[in-house]
């Protein structure tokens, strides 16, 4: 601890509010970064930062042990000083004497403070059922955990919203052999995040793999007592489930910042260091709406946790760097992958590019007839391609993409 005292840069106590990716990345960061003052990083949850995006996916398959899914060894912790406290609620902030306040009525004091609160799923409302046994939602290894030994074959499971989380329970729920059926509220899937192109396709996919999946349609009710048994739907279907799984999605957790009087705007509001509306108080990741293209942003992304967290981290140690997203995110439905580049909000037109082979296609995303965001499926040279293409500033025309002859790594050189 001297030697880090020796390179500290003036910040010593550093408290981390969040233990999810955001709060993990940052605190490594700050270390690597030289900061050699006190971190503490607080979480409410009581095992170590873990990966999520594995939740929906191999770990739910059982195909990833626990240990595969801690971001970091607990000797990594103890190593470089950071003090993890588990299981551990912060429940208030106390700007002026710059203190957190714990769920536990202990009082830690700090220089600076980051909040990585993350998002918090939204969830059905008792009154339609919410609170039934068998309603699972998935974001924490907790409610993984209590939803997997019920996702035995032949048990037929219905799947309210069909974003990602629903969609990916989907796949994994099929595979081990349940009988699922998804109704997403909307006119289609994945309406906030991806084109109709992209939902068409997913559609198709999951359709041809038996999912009974119904648009335009939500829930009215779930019924049963204590367990769930069933549902009614909007347009007054009845179905049969023995569990539900709600992907409905999710809303950043203001909840300290708002009581602290900091500033929130769809997140807590951050500029573009990554401080929020009081200079010793930093956010990072989900939780925060930052500056972009005029506007402000909020991303649900685990790159943009990591990123974001580190770029705070270096500004904590005096970088002075504002946060530049390189967005990017990815699913596995079966045995596709979908990887995306860049951010489409405001897109006013697609094109579409047929992959080399059966089952691979891109769509590419335009606003102003600025190419703007990639969704590649199964075509990861498509994806790199678009992803190059965005960040070098380059917009082949549609038609352009659009011909499947048309040699992608051209354009790139063509720039
Ligand atoms: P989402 O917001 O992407 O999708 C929720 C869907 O539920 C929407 O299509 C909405 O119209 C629908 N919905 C809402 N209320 C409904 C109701 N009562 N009945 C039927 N449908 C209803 O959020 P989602 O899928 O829950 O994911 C949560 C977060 O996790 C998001 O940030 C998502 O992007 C992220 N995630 C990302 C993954 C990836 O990038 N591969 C994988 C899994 C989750």
């Amino acid at each position: 601890m001297a030697e880090r005292m020796a390179k500290g840069n003036g910040v010593s106590g550093i408290v981390v509010i969040g233990a999810g990716q955001a709060g993990a990345s940052l605190v490594a960061r700050l270390r690597a970064e030289g900061h050699g003052g006190e971190i503490t990083l607080i979480g409410a949850e009581p095992v170590p930062p873990y990966q999520r995006p594995p939740l929906s996916k191999g770990y739910l398959l059982g195909e990833l042990p626990v240990e595969r899914l801690f971001l970091r060894p607990t000797s990594f912790y103890d190593e470089h000083g950071i003090v993890l406290k588990l299981g551990t609620e912060a429940v208030a902030v106390d700007r002026a004497a710059r203190q957190v306040a714990l769920a536990d009525g202990e009082r830690l004091a700090y220089d600076q403070l980051v909040l990585t609160t993350g998002s918090r799923p939204r969830r059905l409302p008792e009154a339609v059922g919410g609170g039934l046994d068998g309603v699972f939602t998935v974001r924490t290894l907790a409610d993984v955990d209590a939803m997997a030994p019920t996702m035995t074959a032949g048990a037929r499971a219905l799947i309210v919203g069909g974003g990602y989380i629903g969609l990916e329970a989907a796949a994994v729920a099929r595979k081990l052999g349940l009988q699922v059926t998804l109704v997403e509220m909307a006119e289609r899937i994945l309406a906030r995040v991806a084109c109709a192109e992209t939902a068409a396709w997913f559609r198709a996919l999951h359709r041809s793999k038996g999912v009974d999946l119904r648009e335009g349609v939500g829930l009215e009710r779930l019924e049963g007592g204590p367990g769930v048994t069933g549902a009614v739907l909007s347009d007054g279907s009845r179905i049969a489930a023995d569990l539900v799984i709600v992907g409905i999605g999710v809303a950043p957790d203001t909840r300290l910042a708002t009581a602290a009087g900091l500033a929130v705007e769809n997140g807590i509001a951050v500029d573009a260091m990554g401080r929020t509306s009081e200079p010793a108080v930093w956010a990072a990741g989900d939780c925060t709406s930052f500056p972009w293209q005029g506007g402000r942003i909020r991303l649900e992304s685990v790159q943009n946790a990591i990123d974001q967290a580190e770029c705070v981290a270096r500004n904590l140690a005096g970088a002075a760097e504002p946060y530049r997203p390189q967005p990017w995110f990815w699913s596995d439905q079966y045995d596709v992958k979908l990887q995306i580049a860049g951010l489409n909000a405001g897109y006013d037109r697609v094109a579409v590019r047929p992959g080399a082979r059966d089952g691979t296609v891109s769509h590419w995303y335009y606003r102003g007839g600025v190419l703007v965001s990639v969704d590649a499926m199964n075509d990861p040279r498509a994806y790199m391609a678009g992803k190059r293409l965005i960040e070098a500033g380059l917009s082949p025309a549609p038609s352009v993409i659009g011909d499947p002859a048309q040699d992608l790594r051209t354009l790139l050189a063509a720039g």
